[in-house]
């Protein structure tokens, strides 16, 4: 009988056997931890999840600006984020941005989440946008006006909601782009309608990361 001391107590000859015993258990257990930690942090990595949960436009029309075509707009949007990995957090380095675009003219942008804003393992973040102007000039020219009369006479409008943004992962050097697109097909409620337009949530697609460690 020999004490290997605490609750760690073993049938063997002598004590270097023992300390032998316990030097293979303690090396296993580093060795173990060491693989934890490589697969939670060096493991594949979940790129970013988001969607469009919810969006309104209430106002979407043309109005004459001195020199230029403008839109007058109220829209919201509910913007939600998620980080699919299982322990590893992401934090932003460059401020998350939409820009909204109508026929491929972009007329608003808006700072979503602020460099420096973390989004921790397994979490979704809902971000509520809202904006409005009574008149953005917007670069739409000829075509963009005729497009415009053609989606006003559906009351349906697509818009393009475009997410950008940089973001690293704990204990990761590389710094990820965010590239999402988010098409969106907005109803004008009829004037004077009272029932409320139904949106269908939106996977926006997201650009592929050329970076292996993205
Ligand atoms: C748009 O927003 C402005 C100011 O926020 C508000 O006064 C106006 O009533 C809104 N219009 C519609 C159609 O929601
Ligand atoms: C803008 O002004 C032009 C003429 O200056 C007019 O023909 C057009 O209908 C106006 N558009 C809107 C949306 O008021
Ligand atoms: C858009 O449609 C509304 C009616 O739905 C109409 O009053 C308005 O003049 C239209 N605007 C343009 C620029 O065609």
């Amino acid at each position: 009988m020999c004490g290997c001391g605490g609750r760690v107590c073993c049938d063997c000859e002598d004590f270097t056997d023992c300390l032998i015993l316990l030097g293979v258990v303690a090396a296993l257990v580093v060795v173990a931890g060491v693989v934890i930690v490589a697969v939670i942090f060096g493991g594949p990595l979940r790129h970013v999840r988001i969607t469009v949960e919810d969006a309104s436009l209430t106002r979407f029309a043309l109005v004459n600006a001195t020199t230029t075509t403008a839109l007058a707009y109220n829209l919201t949007v509910a913007l939600a984020v998620r980080n699919p990995n299982w322990a590893i957090a992401i934090k932003h380095n460059k401020p998350l941005e939409a820009a909204y675009s109508f026929d491929g003219q972009q007329f608003e942008r808006v700072q979503v989440a602020d460099a420096g804003d973390k989004l921790g393992a397994r979490k979704t973040v809902v971000y509520h946008l809202a904006s409005g102007s009574e008149g953005r000039p917007v670069g739409l020219g000829n075509a963009g006006e005729a497009e415009f009369r053609k989606e006003n006479a559906t009351g349906v409008f697509e818009l393009e909601l475009a997410v950008t943004g940089k973001f690293k992962y704990t204990l990761r050097k590389t710094k990820c782009k965010i590239e999402a697109t988010c098409p969106l097909k907005l109803q004008l409620p009829a004037p004077g309608a009272t029932a409320v337009v139904v949106f269908q949530k939106v996977d926006c697609e997201l650009a592929k990361s050329d970076d292996k460690y993205c």
